[in-house]
């Protein structure tokens, strides 16, 4: 079977912050109960939308393997926060990049989303359809946070990451991968009033935002992660000892160190980045696979396990042998527009559609 290799990488966070002092201004909240509930210090608001959080950061993944834009064969992006359902966000990320030879699609697991993405673009290498796969997890969650809702508005941010896919004669790369979910528990993490089931015009915009049963997703993901990661280790013929890095889907930091705790895999050998950047879905694992390799947390021959879970419900797994390079062959020039609004300015529409937050009232 031909070998699937992540051959460029990259991210784009843009550049407004929210952090837990700002949101003590907006709530009912504190940096200490945000900071020892989730580890989050600070996430990201984004002034444009999803689609050029991922164009960016598709243009900086392709520079790193040194691949051009009509290289890419098959566009996937992996999102729940996207910027249409028609046309899909991917068909406007191919728009905004001119990957004019790709087939462009989405692909929503929530949050995971992205190592659903790697599953599929490796069989897609694999089967020998496409040959260069650009895979980009993208989010512009804040457009979802009801700020009137303390539980949830401070654990999600906006961002994009992305990787390129390609088939390899090297004996590295995709090992093996574990994939489930379990629809008759979607109620836990969901939208309420979205999509077709939605009424139009619905009288409670607090059904409109996200809403969950936090300590059920928190057991939930703990217990699906770490039995997907062992499930994927034992098709790769592999045991948790060599495991060099976990990047887990980065949505509390307690429920990372929970699965680590119950994988009985050394904190040291996990990769956590959530105090950035929040959580930002389907981003989290590749922004945080970008910045492992660019803080030189991965060497040549390391075995690296992806875990994932989240909305639907669905958990994801791969277990991943890195290559020969670790560092980005180059580098692109993409960047986004400078923002033209504050932090502050960018929830307004949230305020004017949830309501004010409680602080602001
Ligand atoms: N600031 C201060 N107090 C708060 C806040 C806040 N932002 N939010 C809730 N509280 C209060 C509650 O009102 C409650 O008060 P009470 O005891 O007076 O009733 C108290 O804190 C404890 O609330 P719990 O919900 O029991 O707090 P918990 O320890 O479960 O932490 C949290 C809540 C952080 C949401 C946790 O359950 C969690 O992280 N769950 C996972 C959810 C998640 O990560 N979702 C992301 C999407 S899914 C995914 O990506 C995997």
């Amino acid at each position: 079977m031909r070998n699937v290799e992540i051959t460029g990488w990259g991210k784009c966070m843009p550049p407004n912050v929210l952090s837990n002092h700002d949101l003590e201004q907006l709530v009912d909240t504190s940096d200490d109960w945000i900071t020892t509930r989730t580890g989050i210090k600070e996430r990201r608001i984004s002034h444009v939308e999803a689609s050029e959080l991922a164009a960016v950061a598709g243009l900086r993944a392709l520079a790193a393997a040194g691949k051009t834009v009509d290289d890419v064969d098959l566009l996937m992006v992996a999102t729940c926060s996207g910027d249409s359902i028609i046309p899909s966000t991917a068909s406007v990320v191919q728009k905004r990049m001119e990957t004019w030879n790709a087939a462009a699609m989405d692909l929503n697991a929530a949050c995971s989303g992205f190592v659903y993405g790697l599953v599929v673009g490796t069989n897609m290498i694999r089967g020998g359809t496409y040959q260069t796969v650009l895979l980009v997890g993208t989010e512009k969650l804040h457009h979802l946070l009801d700020f009137t809702d303390r539980s949830t508005c401070i654990l999600f941010g906006d961002g994009a990451g992305a990787v390129v896919l390609e088939g390899s004669d090297e004996s590295a790369g995709v090992l093996a991968s574990d994939l489930g979910t379990d629809g008759s528990a979607g109620h836990v993490l969901e939208v309420p009033v979205d999509g077709t089931m939605g009424d139009r015009g619905h009288p409670d915009p607090a059904m409109c935002g996200i809403s969950m049963e936090g300590q059920e997703i928190f057991r939930r993901a703990v217990t699906k992660m770490s039995e997907s990661s062992l499930i994927a280790l034992d098709k790769a013929g592999l045991r948790l000892d060599d495991v060099d890095l976990l990047i887990p889907h980065q949505a509390n930091s307690r429920i990372i160190d929970a699965t680590a705790r119950r994988l009985g895999l050394d904190g040291a050998k996990v990769y956590v980045n959530i105090q950035s950047y929040g959580n930002t879905s389907a981003a989290t694992v590749p922004v945080a696979l970008t910045e492992a390799l660019e803080d030189g947390r991965i060497s040549p021959g390391d075995i690296v396990l992806f875990a994932a879970f989240g909305g639907g419900l669905t958990w994801g797994s791969l277990v991943y042998k890195w290559g020969s390079r670790v560092t980005p062959l180059g580098k692109s020039d993409a960047e986004l527009p400078p923002p033209d609004r504050n932090t502050l300015e960018l929830l307004r529409p949230n305020f004017d559609f949830f309501g004010l937050p409680e602080r602001m009232a």
